[in-house]
């Protein structure tokens, strides 16, 4: 074991199931938040033990304040502080434009993507007081951050903010030892994709737009995740970090 603690959001699937795996088999201690499936949490659970990981499931929903504060002091009495963060809930964009879009619709996604990072990382920060030793939190973010879309309005501006946030705490956490960084994944195979994993046709007519001719793997975003965590990524702050096969870049090919 190495001796870290790691805290996962949004860790019952998807990129935040891969990546508590992922931090399992590097031999870490993986705390799996989960929001409502304690079933997919078991079955992340089992995933980090078998990788070489320990585990443990603790709810909590990243926007609701009391529910992160919870769960962040069920970890710290287990194992102390926590020493990584990778925050994975969210939800994705419905495609719905913005004159038809209602207030509740807009504010989920601003509570869960944009608030929840919020809440999430100033209860990692809370824990770790004013201790100076190596951290990192770690956003999983979007190329949708600064790739627009007609449809994701909501999702677009909550995961650009995001941006704003993680290089303003970049800058504040920076003399702790705490670097922060966000990882800007493309089309990604996760349940948030469902129709592209469940239908090949469809999957390959959204592949046929991505440079490298396919979409990503959670098991990929998660390597990134590691690395970012890892003592190899010290000089790494306030950066983020594109994993999409070359996608963002064709944004102005349409035309
Ligand atoms: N899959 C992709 O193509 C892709 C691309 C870019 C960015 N992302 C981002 O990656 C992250 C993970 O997505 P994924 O693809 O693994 O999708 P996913 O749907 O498999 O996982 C998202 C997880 O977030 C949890 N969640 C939702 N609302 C929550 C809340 N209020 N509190 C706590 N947990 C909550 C869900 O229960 C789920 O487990 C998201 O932030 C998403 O925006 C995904």
């Amino acid at each position: 074991m190495t001796g870290r603690t790691i805290v996962v959001t949004g860790a019952e699937s998807g990129i935040g199931a891969a990546c508590a795996t992922a931090f399992g088999a590097a031999g870490d201690r993986v705390a799996v938040l989960y929001f409502a499936d304690h079933a997919a949490a078991e079955v992340t659970i089992a995933a980090v033990r078998s990788a070489g990981g320990e585990a443990m499931a603790v709810q909590a929903h990243v926007d609701d304040e009391a529910s992160v504060d919870a769960a962040f002091a069920a970890v710290e009495r287990a194992w102390g502080p926590a020493d990584v963060l990778v925050n994975s809930a969210g939800v994705n964009m419905t495609g719905v434009a913005v004159r038809e879009m209602t207030l509740d619709h807009w504010r989920r996604m601003i509570d869960t993507d944009l608030t929840g990072a919020f809440l999430v990382s100033r209860r990692f920060l809370a824990g770790r007081g004013q201790a100076v030793a190596d951290a990192a939190i770690i956003h999983i973010s979007s190329i949708h951050a600064y790739a627009v879309r007609a449809g994701g309005a909501d999702y677009c501006a909550a995961k650009g903010g995001l941006s704003n946030l993680v290089e303003t705490v970049a800058i504040e956490e920076a003399r702790r030892g705490i670097r922060v960084n966000s990882i800007e994944p493309g089309m990604i195979l996760t349940p948030m994709n469902a129709r592209a994993q469940q239908d090949d046709a469809y999957r390959r007519t959204l592949e046929a737009n991505i440079p490298l001719g396919r979409a990503g793997k959670a098991e990929e975003v998660a390597d990134l995740a590691v690395f970012l965590a890892s003592d190899r990524a010290r000089y790494i702050t306030g950066a983020r970090i594109v994993i999409d096969g070359g996608l963002s870049l064709m944004q102005a090919l349409g035309a």
